[in-house]
């Protein structure tokens, strides 16, 4: 593979997908070619999945259930436009990726661990992030910027979730970006966007490959 595959990870209105998007603007601007995706979807299944786990108020979900609908959604996603877009020098950014599942699923719900990833390797195979970028908020900030949201917003399964499992969530991010540190960068992320872009930034340029530039 000669692309370079970036994901970003983070708890609720930690700022994530701006960021995602502001990458993937700088990037395109500097002449890169750029897959930007999020998780779930991207996919017909994978747009399906989003609607069911996060929406569908009406259906319950187990952890379990969860992380095989995310890692469906997710098998697709490597398969039609990640492994494709990698093997054609491009640069793909995720908002979000298998660490959500072992964030939420795994640290916020309690599933296995061990076993969720077992499932996410046969979701993804080979198909890793080079880098991870993980925006951390504290739950504080956190709550402060959700009550700014617009409200009427639709039912979010995840979003109805008491403080607690998110400081779970919080802290299992941590703990895996404790446990990879080559691959994940943790950004602080109670700040300006400006500010954190720049750090992002900071970490993506150093890993640009050549390839990834589109032809003249
Ligand atoms: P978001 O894209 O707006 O952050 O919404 C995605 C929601 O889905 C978020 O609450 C986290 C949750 N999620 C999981 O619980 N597990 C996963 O594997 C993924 C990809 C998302």
């Amino acid at each position: 593979m000669s692309g370079l595959f970036l994901s970003f990870e983070g708890g609720e209105a930690s700022g994530k997908s701006v960021q995602a998007q502001r990458l993937a603007e700088r990037l395109m601007a500097e002449g890169r070619a750029v897959v930007a995706v999020r998780e779930p979807g991207s996919t017909p299944v994978g747009e399906r999945v989003r609607d069911i786990v996060l929406h569908a108020q009406e259906i319950p979900l187990g952890a379990n259930a969860q992380a095989l609908l995310y890692s469906t959604a997710r098998a697709q996603l490597v398969r039609d436009v990640i492994r494709p877009a990698l093997a054609a020098g491009k640069v793909v950014i995720v908002d979000r990726f298998y660490d959500s599942t072992l964030a939420y699923q795994g640290y916020g719900h309690g599933a296995d661990l061990a076993q969720l990833r077992a499932v996410t390797d046969f979701a993804v195979g080979d198909t890793r992030p080079d880098r991870t970028l993980l925006l951390d908020l504290p739950l504080d900030a956190a709550e402060q910027r959700a009550a700014t949201r617009k409200p009427g917003r639709a039912w979010d399964r995840f979003e109805a979730e008491a403080r607690a499992f998110h400081e779970r969530v919080r802290e299992g991010y941590l703990r895996l970006a404790a446990a990879e540190p080559r691959r994940f960068a943790v950004i602080k992320a109670d700040r300006d966007i400006d500010a954190v872009a720049a750090d992002v930034w900071r970490e993506v340029e150093a890993l640009l490959p050549a390839t990834t530039l589109t032809p003249p």
